[in-house]
């Protein structure tokens, strides 16, 4: 039990319950919602950014920045790659920092600190602020200054785009309503990580914070697909009118990305407007799944420790082979892949190269490449597509019409072709045209309407300390503590809401609260935060502390008749709890903290 001081000779700041949920209040009015719009998708392989300037009333048809043109490339994303140098200085982001570390050598590619992939690295962890992250060279660098680093490389990127287009005129990052995409299925923590590095790269500053909006990878893609026109799938398409004009539909939305697979399901309401239907699910095993299975499958021919050799002395050409694998996967065919020329003599110094291959499945030797079978390559898929489960999502008391396939994975033809086998008999499935840039493009339409997703479905159960009178029948006897107007239970567990419960998009709940003593002079709140459903004592297993805050209460001319009022405001990644003092007015805030004291 933590008690704070108070002035009075026992310390009491125990809460007793009176009334639960005396009204639940949705604002009216959109505090968001500016005309000028900048939405970041900061993704596990790629990265990109939209944005849009048209005045609000009119509808928005995001502008999106091309990558790669100076390597002769036309891409929506660019490699999500940083490097620093020896001392931890920012250098190169995208396709500049991939190519000039592909170019480094040796010694100057061991000196340097080269991070692809560190998105994973906020994925299924409960965070805290120091967390590390190992560059490819195994020097660490805190996660939180990498994060801050690429968002401030994007920001600073799309405030030149836009003023190349604007006929120069200046603009601030201020002028902007920010909107950054995060997985659905992300830890509160790792979202709220995401927020301070985006704090930290100046995108948004303190008292400025609500022009910072985060929006879930899979809900932004719902958003931009719902307005699609049939034409606007390839695939099968949904045959009739966009998807918002046509209430009552239900579809799963998968953002299959290159880290995440990525799963909501939503419902069209009257209006257009979206309901979630199931809370967030999906894994790790997003494309990469496929490149980590072709490295592994180089490790088993070049065996004997060659490949291992050849990984740790000549790490940037095996970056550059694993390029050359992206571009290879996308065919459903027989490839090949020239044998760098480093790889070959480590083999050859082993044993005849040939002889490499004698002992695996799918691959052969062709003349100085590494031939492989359509067969193999389709088998480096499959941990990824056995692990999109949507039976689970089907066998629901649900009537689920569509699959939607977004993200740069979704490309795939042979995901695509999985999906439609095992789904199509009680689904259409739908992919819309260039379906990675699907996140960033509804990412814009979700800065300017976050109403449009008008309610979800809570990840967590949620509540706060109490302390009824004690029972005997039903409570622990060492939580009995004794005050004056008799005996009481510590640490029960007053659930506020309950984990899959619907939520509105900036939903407040009002609870009333009244002191255990007469001469209470401040009351505490702790909140709690729990996967499990309404759990007993705020102690019990799965329970885990999300905050506290402590409200005044001077005047105790009334005694045990004074009103304390709790309001938590659910945003979906913040959460703010106010208490204020009925009699005196005296109220205390405190948002959420969702990440571990480091
Ligand atoms: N035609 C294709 N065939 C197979 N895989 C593909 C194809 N096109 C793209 N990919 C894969 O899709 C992934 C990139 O998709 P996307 O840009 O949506 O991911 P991301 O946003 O970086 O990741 P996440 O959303 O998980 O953070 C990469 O793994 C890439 O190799
Ligand atoms: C304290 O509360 C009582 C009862 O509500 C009120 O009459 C009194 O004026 C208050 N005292 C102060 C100092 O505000
Ligand atoms: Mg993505």
């Amino acid at each position: 039990i933590k008690i704070t001081q108070s002035d009075t000779s026992i310390n009491v700041t125990q809460t007793e319950e009176v009334e639960v949920e005396v009204s639940s209040l949705i604002s009216p009015v959109s505090m968001m919602g500016d005309s000028f719009i900048i939405a970041i998708d900061f993704g596990t392989t790629y990265s990109g950014y939209s944005f849009s300037l048209t005045p609000r009333g009119k509808d928005i048809d995001p502008y999106l920045k091309c990558w790669g043109k100076e390597i002769g490339k036309e891409t929506p994303k660019t490699p999500t790659c940083i490097l620093f140098d020896e001392h931890g200085e920012f250098m190169k982001f995208g396709y500049e920092a991939q190519m000039a570390y592909v170019e480094m050598r040796g010694e100057n590619a061991r000196k340097h600190l080269y991070f692809e992939c560190f998105k994973m690295s906020l994925y299924g962890t409960k965070l805290n602020r120091d967390m590390k992250i190992k560059a490819a060279n195994g020097k660490s660098m805190k996660a939180l200054k990498v994060f801050t680093e690429a968002l401030r490389y994007l920001k600073e990127d799309a405030l030149e785009t836009i003023a190349a287009n604007t006929a120069g005129r200046k603009f601030s990052a201020s002028d902007f309503t920010w909107v950054l995409t995060v997985p659905a299925i992300w830890h509160p923590s790792a979202k709220q990580f995401m927020r301070e590095a985006a704090t930290q790269a100046g995108i948004v500053t303190k008292g400025t914070e609500n022009k910072l909006v985060i929006a879930l990878e899979p809900e932004a893609a719902s958003v931009w697909c719902k307005k699609l026109p049939a034409e606007g799938f390839i695939t099968q398409n949904h045959g009739g009118d966009s998807l918002e004009h046509s209430p009552g539909t239900q579809y799963i939305v998968v953002d299959c990305g290159g880290g995440t697979i990525d799963i909501t399901v939503h419902e069209v309401l009257d209006g257009g407007a979206l309901k979630e239907l199931h809370k967030a699910s999906g894994n790790d095993l997003g494309g990469q799944t496929v490149d980590k299975k072709f490295k592994e499958f180089l490790r088993e021919i070049f065996c004997h420790g060659v490949w291992d050799e050849y990984e740790s002395n000549y790490p940037s050409e095996v970056q550059r082979m694993m390029y050359e694998f992206t571009v290879l996967k996308q065919e459903d065919e027989d490839v090949q892949i020239i044998c760098p020329f480093n790889l070959g003599s480590l083999a050859q110094r082993r044993q005849e190269i040939e002889k490499f291959f004698e002992t695996v499945q799918g691959a052969s030797w062709n003349d100085g490449s590494i031939k492989i079978s359509k067969q193999k390559m389709r088998s480096f898929f499959d941990e990824s597509l056995n692990g999109i489960s949507l039976r689970e999502i089907l066998n629901k008391d649900l009537s689920v019409e569509f699959i939607l396939l977004v993200g740069g994975y979704a490309e795939s033809k042979i995901l695509r072709q999985h999906i439609i086998s095992q789904f199509s008999d009680q689904c259409k499935v739908l992919c819309p045209f260039r379906p990675q840039e699907a996140i960033v493009k509804g990412a814009v339409m979700f800065g300017r309407n976050p109403e449009v997703v008008a309610s979800r479905k809570s990840a967590f159960t949620y509540g706060t300390e109490i302390n009824p009178w004690f029972e005997e029948s039903r409570h622990k006897a060492e939580k009995k503590f004794r005050c004056t107007s008799g005996e009481r239970c510590l640490d029960i567990f007053k659930q506020l809401v309950e984990i899959d419960e619907d939520v509105g998009w900036d939903e407040s709940r009002e609870y009333i609260f009244r002191p255990v003593e007469a001469y209470q002079r401040s009351m505490m709140f702790t909140f709690f935060q729990t996967e499990r459903k309404n759990p007993f004592y705020v102690d019990d297993w799965g329970v885990e502390e999300i905050g506290l805050v402590t409200v005044e209460m001077p005047n105790t001319t009334r005694g045990m008749d004074r009103q304390v009022k709790l309001e938590i405001k659910f945003g979906f990644t913040e959460m703010t709890a106010t208490a204020t003092d009925m009699e005196t007015r005296s109220t205390a805030s405190v948002k959420l903290n969702f990440m571990t004291k480091s």
